[in-house]
């Protein structure tokens, strides 16, 4: 057993745990953040992602050790009881079904919209292709993030429907 500081959601951690346990365990378990959900725990699915440095990480294959950067987890990005615009875009257009690939789409989403705050359909299709939906929740993921980029109305987006990603 290690001790590492974690830098999460703005606060300081130090936990005591083996150099190769996931981030995620150590999210869940001993800093209790339920967001990050474990899926197929193979760096597959998404479920699991978090960001850090700006990047959507999936933390199930991120051993703790490797972790020097700030650590923001679906927890962290509302601020001051205020909705993240992503989660209220996620609300206003009813995304999940089941919900539990949600944190990762959302946390993509998020780290997409920080480094590119329009992007256009071929973008949003690539960053979001790896986040992983047994729900088929696919399009209406796109038509959040479209919402909050203001890159078309939510009636264009109807409109383009046909471009719905399998
Ligand atoms: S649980 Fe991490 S990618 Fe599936
Ligand atoms: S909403 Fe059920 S897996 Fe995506």
């Amino acid at each position: 057993m290690s001790k590492f500081t974690l830098k999460v959601n703005g606060g300081t951690h130090t936990v005591d745990v083996e150099s190769a346990t996931p981030l995620l365990y150590v999210l869940r378990n001993d800093l209790g953040l339920q967001g990050p959900r474990f899926g197929c725990g193979l760096g597959q699915c998404g479920a699991c992602t978090v960001i850090i440095n700006g990047v959507a990480t999936r933390s199930c294959v991120t051993p703790v050790s490797t972790v020097k950067s700030e650590i923001t987890t679906l927890e962290g990005i509302s601020k001051n009881g205020a909705l993240h615009p992503l989660q209220q875009a996620w609300i206003d257009e009813q995304v999940p079904a089941c919900g539990f690939c949600q944190n990762g789409q959302i946390m993509t989403a998020k780290a997409l919209l920080d480094k590119t705050p329009h992007p256009n359909d071929t973008q949003i299709r690539e960053a979001m292709a790896r986040t992983l939906c047994r729900c088929m929740t696919y399009y209406r993921v796109q038509t959040a993030i479209k919402r909050v980029a203001g890159k078309r109305s939510v009636a264009e987006a109807a409109a383009a429907s046909q471009e719905v990603v399998a």
